[in-house]
This record gives structure tokens, sequence and C-alpha cells, in this order.
């Protein structure tokens, strides 16, 4: 499988522009958008076998999951929070990142890695039901693997703040019981 991944992706990979998706972080805690994006092209690779596609069916799907987030900029930045100021009402609600990136993504991957119908339907309705229906076996797959993948990393991000959590408090409470038994 893993032969066969980087066969499939290693052009998508070794880009500097996704090498970049390192720096962003996305789902808290030690996960970013690169991990992210591997994470979920793999989850995709391994349904779509299990769903028997055929071989080419795999690899559009594994590409597509590859740049499902491929937006290129930092939604949480104060720039991006600036240009949604240009929009009112639901305009706005419909510029808004977690209702938009799937096309922007789906439109400047396929500036760099030229995409199939499918390939781009799937990374446009990726975020359903904050985006359109997914309209092929394609883009239920991405669907899925990238909320499979999501969950995964918030609860991974939830116990790597619980862990930072405790090692800030814990020692304090360590040390304040330490002191009120020697004083006792
Ligand atoms: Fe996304
Ligand atoms: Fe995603």
């Amino acid at each position: 499988m893993d032969q066969f991944f980087e066969q499939m992706t290693e052009d998508i990979i070794g880009h500097p522009l996704f090498q970049q998706l390192r720096l962003c972080t996305h789902h808290g805690g030690e996960n970013s958008l690169y991990i992210h994006s591997v994470d979920t092209a793999r989850c995709a690779c391994r349904l779509a076998r299990r769903f028997h596609l055929k071989e080419e069916r795999v690899r559009a799907v594994t590409r597509a999951a590859l740049l499902h987030d491929f937006f290129g900029y930092d939604w949480h930045s104060d720039a991006y929070k600036q240009t949604l100021r240009h929009y009112r009402g639901w305009r706005r609600v419909k510029q808004m990142h977690a209702f938009a990136h799937g096309a922007r993504a789906a439109r400047r991957a396929d500036r760099f890695f030229p995409l199939d119908e499918r390939q781009r339907s799937a990374i446009v309705s990726h975020m359903f039901p904050l985006a359109p229906v997914p309209k092929n076996a394609e883009a239920w797959i991405l669907t899925l693997a990238d909320k499979v993948v999501a969950s995964r990393e918030v609860s991974a991000a939830v116990g790597f703040y619980m862990r930072r959590w405790c090692r800030k408090v814990l020692p304090a409470v360590h040390h304040r019981t330490e002191r009120r038994s020697w004083s006792a």
C-alpha cells in the first residue's frame, strides 16, 4: 500500500506549495494541514479499495483527497478576517471558510495539478453538509475520509491540550501539598 500510495502522490507531496502546508496549523495540537491532507488521502485510498473501485478511480480519489484542503491561505489570520468584512449578510456566510474553502481548494489545485471533473466535484463537496451534496463515489469517499481523519485529529488535540494543562497545573498542586505536609 505504501509503495502504491507513494507512486500515486509523490509529484504532489514533493511540490514546494504542498510542502508549505507543514507550516499551517489545522485541527489543533501538533496537527498541520500537511499531516491532515496526507492522512485523509491514505484513508480515502483504503476506503476506495475496500469499495472495490477500479485502479484509476482509486488513484483519482487519493489525489483529490490529498488536495482537498489546498486552499492556500491561513483562515485564522487577521488578513482573512479582514477580507470577510467586505461582505454582508448571506453573502458573508457564503464566503466563510467552512462553506467556501472546498471550491477555493478545487480552483487552486486545478492550476497546479490538473483535475478531472469527478475530482473537482469531490473537493468542492467534501464539507457536506456545509457544501453541496456529493455527486459520485469519489466525492462520498472523500467526505467520509475527511470526517474520519478530522474526528481522530480533534480527539488527539484534546488529549494534547489536556496533557499540557496537566504538566502545567499538577507540579503546582504537588508543590502546594508538599509545602502543606512540611508545615503540618
Ligand atoms: Fe476542508
Ligand atoms: Fe479536511
